[in-house]
């Protein structure tokens, strides 16, 4: 067997492992013999997770986290070295919207609520600059470890209307390089950071944006389909071979880059 993309034994911790996109994930990797930590502010979603997890036989612990908090991250990361010893890579899911970070259809920039703007920043931007600072550490002592960080289509051109989170992502992509940078030059080549900028997949966070209640597609659904090659959002799976890629030793000269999985989204012009 091809022992390249192998993530068999990585103690693996995910931000966000109850949303949709980190649950998908931390549930694929458990079944390709990684070690998961599923992280995440609804213990009762989080442990339901976990049950099925172990259902099939993969190993998978719950811990309740507020990314906001580095007091409460750091306890987290104690108990993933009391319970596996170790902590291989620290997925950055965590994230999300709010409708006063947003124009709404109707709207104007002069709507927009400034204290919802700083709050979608600093969840999305600041809530994965502290879980990386904590992780980083035990990184450092063990000589490696990989972090992937969560970006998005908004981050490379802001999407309409989308304006507090387009900047947090946009953010996510440039911390992504710093990070990169600041680690192989501090502490080796062993710590590599990179992103994932997932296309549009039909979550609770977009499903209203994107659908209607009937699920046909709403205007704003109809012009993504429009400008993504592939013709269809991304199915959550879709991400599960990237994030295996990014965290195993197939990708050990990579470091840096934001990895795009979108049908083609993201190359469209007219
Ligand atoms: N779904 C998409 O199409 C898409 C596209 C691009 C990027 N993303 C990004 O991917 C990541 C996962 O998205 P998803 O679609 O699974 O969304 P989701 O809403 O299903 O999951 C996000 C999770 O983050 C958790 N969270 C929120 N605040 C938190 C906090 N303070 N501490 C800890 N956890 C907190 C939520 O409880 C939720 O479980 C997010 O960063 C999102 O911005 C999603």
């Amino acid at each position: 067997m091809n022992e390249l993309f192998s993530v068999k034994d990585k103690v693996v911790a995910i931000t966000g492992g109850t949303g949709v996109l980190g649950s998908e994930i931390g549930t694929y990797l458990a079944g390709q013999g990684a070690k998961v930590v599923i992280m995440g502010r609804r213990t009762e979603a989080g442990e339901a997770i976990v049950a099925r997890i172990k259902e099939q036989g993969g190993e998978a612990m719950f811990l309740k986290t507020d990314v906001m908090d580095a007091t409460v991250v750091e306890q987290n990361l104690k108990d993933i070295l009391a319970a596996y010893g170790r902590v291989d890579a620290l997925l950055n899911a965590a994230g999300g919207n709010m409708p006063g970070a947003t124009v709404g259809p109707d709207g104007t920039f002069f709507d927009l609520k400034p204290e919802e703007f700083e709050r979608v920043l600093s969840l999305n931007l600041t809530g994965t600059v502290i879980p990386t600072q904590v992780f980083l550490k035990a990184m450092v002592e063990q000589k490696e470890g990989c972090i992937v960080n969560f970006s998005s289509m908004s981050a490379f051109r802001p999407l309409s209307r989308i304006c507090g989170y387009s900047a947090a992502k946009a953010g996510i992509s440039n911390f992504t390089q710093f990070m990169a940078n600041e680690v192989a030059t501090k502490f080796g080549e062993g710590i590599r950071v990179n992103a994932i900028a997932p296309g549009f997949f039909l979550t609770e966070q977009n499903r209203a944006l994107l659908t209607n209640p009937d699920g046909s597609y709403t205007g704003r659904g109809q012009d993504v389909i429009r400008q993504t090659p592939f013709k269809r959002f991304g199915k959550p799976e879709e991400l599960n071979g990237t994030i295996q890629y990014l965290i195993s030793d197939a990708s050990r000269f990579v470091t840096g880059t934001v990895a795009v999985v979108d049908g083609g989204f993201n190359t469209f012009a007219i």
